[in-house]
C-alpha cells in the first residue's frame, strides 16, 4: 500500500487517524503550520520526497457560518488547493481520498441522498467542497470522494462535546429540531478509510463519490438529548425551529446520507449513531 499522508492531521478527523494508526510508520501526518496544503511546492515536494502512495486529503476550512463572509480563503483552501493535491497524486501516480460533505446537497429529499442525487449547495462551504468533487473527476485522479456528515469524537471541537459543555453552564439548552440528518463518529469513518485503502490498489476508482455516516437518522435536538441522557446531565433540552436559531450559512433541512453503495463496495461497517455516540460518551468519561 506505501506510504499514506493525511493533511489535516490535527483536526477531529486526522487525530482520529492518528490514533488509529500509531506505530505504524507508513501513516504521516501534517497541518498548519508545518504543510500548508496551498503551498503546491511544499505539497509536491512532500509528496515526491516521501513517496507518498495516498494522500488522505482532510484538511479543510470548515467554519461553515465564517466562510460566508471569506468566500476567497475557503475556496483557496477547499478547492483550489484540493484540486493542486489532486494534480500532484496524479503526476505521482498515488491516490487520493478526498472528504467531502453532505452540505453539497440542498435537503429537499425525504429519503436519504444517493451518490447519484443532484447536488445544490446552500452554503459558501458547501459549494467549494462540491466544486472540489467534480475538479477531482475531471483531473482524473486515482481514488475516491468520501462524503460524511454532522462529525463528531473525542478530539477538537463538535457538537457533542460543546453540548457537554453547554449543559454545565446553563441552565437549559435550546436545540434546533427541524433539521434532519445523520451523526459520524470520527472512530467509525477512519475504520472504514483504514478499511478501503488497501482496496483501492484492486478497485480503481477515479474520484467516485460514496457516503458514509453512522446508521439511523435524527435531528440535531435529538442528538442533543441523547448525548446529556447518556452522560448522565439533567440540563433540559428544548426543540426550536431553523427560523429560530438563524445563521450566516442556510444549512440542508434533511442531509440523511444512504451508505448501501459503500458497504456493497467495501464491506465497510456503518454503526448505528446511538451505538457509537455511547461508545464516545464512554471514551470521554474514562
Ligand atoms: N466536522 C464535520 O461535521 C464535517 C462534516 C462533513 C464533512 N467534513 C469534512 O471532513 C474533513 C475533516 O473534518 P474535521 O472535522 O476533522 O475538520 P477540522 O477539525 O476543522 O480539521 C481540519 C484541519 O485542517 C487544517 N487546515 C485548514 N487549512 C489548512 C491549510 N491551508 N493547510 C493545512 N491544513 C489546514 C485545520 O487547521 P486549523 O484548525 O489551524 O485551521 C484543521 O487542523 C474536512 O474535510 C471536512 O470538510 C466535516
Amino acid at each position: 500500500m506505501g506510504k499514506i499522508w493525511v493533511t489535516g492531521g490535527n483536526g477531529q478527523l486526522g487525530l482520529q487517524l492518528r490514533a488509529m494508526t500509531a506505530g505504524n510508520k507508513d501513516w504521516l501526518f501534517t497541518d498548519l503550520p508545518e504543510i500548508d496544503i496551498c503551498d503546491a511546492a511544499a505539497c509536491r515536494a512532500w509528496v515526491t520526497e516521501q513517496r507518498i502512495r495516498t494522500i488522505v486529503h482532510c484538511a479543510a476550512y470548515t467554519a461553515v457560518d465564517r466562510a460566508e463572509s471569506e468566500p476567497e480563503t475557503v475556496y483557496r483552501v477547499n478547492t483550489q488547493a484540493t484540486l493542486q493535491l489532486a494534480r500532484i497524486a496524479l503526476e505521482n501516480q498515488a491516490n487520493l481520498v478526498f472528504i467531502s460533505t453532505d452540505y453539497v446537497f440542498e435537503g429537499n429529499l425525504n429519503r436519504p441522498c444517493l451518490e447519484s442525487d443532484p447536488c445544490a449547495p446552500l452554503s459558501v462551504y458547501g459549494r467549494s467542497k462540491r466544486e472540489a468533487e467534480t475538479g477531482i473527476q475531471q483531473i482524473g485522479v486515482r481514488g475516491i470522494t468520501l462524503r460524511t456528515s454532522w462529525l463528531y469524537s473525542a478530539y477538537g471541537n463538535n457538537f457533542v462535546k460543546t453540548m457537554l459543555r453547554l449543559a454545565d453552564e446553563r441552565p437549559a439548552l435550546q436545540v434546533v429540531s427541524d433539521q434532519i440528518g445523520s451523526p459520524t463518529h470520527a472512530k467509525d469513518l477512519a475504520q472504514a478509510i483504514i478499511d478501503i485503502l488497501p482496496q483501492l490498489d484492486t478497485k480503481p476508482f477515479f474520484g467516485e463519490i460514496f457516503h458514509f455516516s453512522n446508521e439511523g437518522t435524527c435531528s440535531w435536538y435529538d442528538l442533543a438529548k441523547a448525548t446529556l441522557e447518556l452522560a448522565g446531565k439533567t440540563c433540559p433540552v428544548h426543540p426550536i425551529t431553523t427560523a429560530q436559531y438563524p445563521t450566516a450559512a442556510a444549512r440542508p433541512m434533511h442531509s440523511v446520507l444512504s451508505k448501501e453503495k459503500i458497504r456493497k463496495t467495501f464491506g465497510v461497517k456503518t454503526p448505528q449513531w446511538q451505538e457509537s455516540l455511547a461508545e464516545l460518551l464512554q471514551t470521554l468519561a474514562q
